[in-house]
């Protein structure tokens, strides 16, 4: 059931609990999502960022691919299709392509300009029964060519960019793309919570979800984080299966080599790392 993403994330807020936005890469990333979330009857959003519908053949087909194929799985959970960190004109491709969800970033503009896009974008988006999601303070570390450098977000503009009318909203409190460095010193629940006072009830989004322990995600959870954003984890455990496949030559015996046996492995690796979300997020039985 391809929805917006409104209603999962509002009951997730008021129910406190996160949906999980799980990026996607390929055909065999969509179908370990939905399949894992069908099984264990949660709510999900798919990602797509805008170097990942390049590689599949731009946003249509990423759409269009995952629509149809949670069509033919049978798939009654709600499932958003979202665009992740959007420029202005990814965002009017993904409104053609039929996304059901966009994420403008403007966070690197100066705050005005980050405004003034913002709710132009909240306009096109809502006339076409889209959610949107915005950004204040840029996410640290570097996806898909989009680099942040890891600010905290200013609670007063978090108001103001919530005010506008976005449907969640996403704030940089320390987090940071990719695996976190050692020396990383966490998340800011200081400015988290002053972050939800202001913004009163919408749900906010956790971006840079690999690597976060778990307490840290609960606190999140319990401060007013709905939506966390997760990608690198599910490279890397796509790539640690598949490497141990190769490594152990099981692609050199026998049909091994076929695509449909290489890629199983990490296929229900990316399953395995999913459920693990889900079930850390609290989303499981809440579709
Ligand atoms: P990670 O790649 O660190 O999980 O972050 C994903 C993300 O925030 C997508 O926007």
């Amino acid at each position: 059931m391809f929805v917006n993403a409104k209603e999962m994330l509002q009951k997730a807020a008021k129910g406190k609990y996160a949906v999980a936005q799980i990026n996607i890469n390929n055909l065999e990333w969509t179908r370990a999502v939905l399949t894992i979330a069908e099984e264990l009857k949660s709510p999900v959003i798919l990602g797509v960022t805008g170097g990942a519908a390049k590689w599949m053949g731009g946003f249509k087909t990423a759409a269009d691919m995952a629509r149809a194929m949670d069509a033919s799985l049978g798939v009654t959970v709600p499932v958003a299709i979202h665009l992740d960190h959007g420029t202005y004109d990814q965002c009017l491709a993904c409104v053609e392509a039929g996304f059901t969800s966009i994420m403008f970033d403007g966070s690197h503009f100066p705050f005005d300009e980050n405004v003034a896009k913002t709710t132009e974008m909240i306009g096109i988006a809502h006339k076409n029964g889209m959610t949107i999601e915005a950004e204040v303070g840029a996410i640290g570390g570097e996806e898909d060519g989009v680099v942040g450098s890891g600010e905290v977000a200013d609670p007063a503009e978090c108001k103001a960019i919530a005010d506008l009318g976005v449907d969640f909203l996403a704030a940089g409190i320390g987090n940071i793309h990719g695996v976190y460095p050692e020396n990383w010193t966490g998340l800011d629940f200081a400015v988290l919570e002053k972050i939800a006072g202001l913004t009163g009830g919408m749900p906010l989004v956790l971006h840079g979800g690999t690597g976060i322990p778990a307490d840290m995600i609960k606190k999140a959870i319990s401060l007013g984080v709905a939506k966390i954003n997760v990608n690198t984890e599910c490279q890397l455990s796509f790539a640690a299966a598949t490497r141990k496949y190769i490594e152990d030559g099981k692609d050199k015996v026998g049909k091994g080599f076929d695509p449909r046996k290489l890629l199983q492995p990490g296929f229900e690796a990316i399953r395995q790392t999913v459920r693990e979300k889900f079930e850390l997020f609290g989303s499981v039985g809440k579709a």
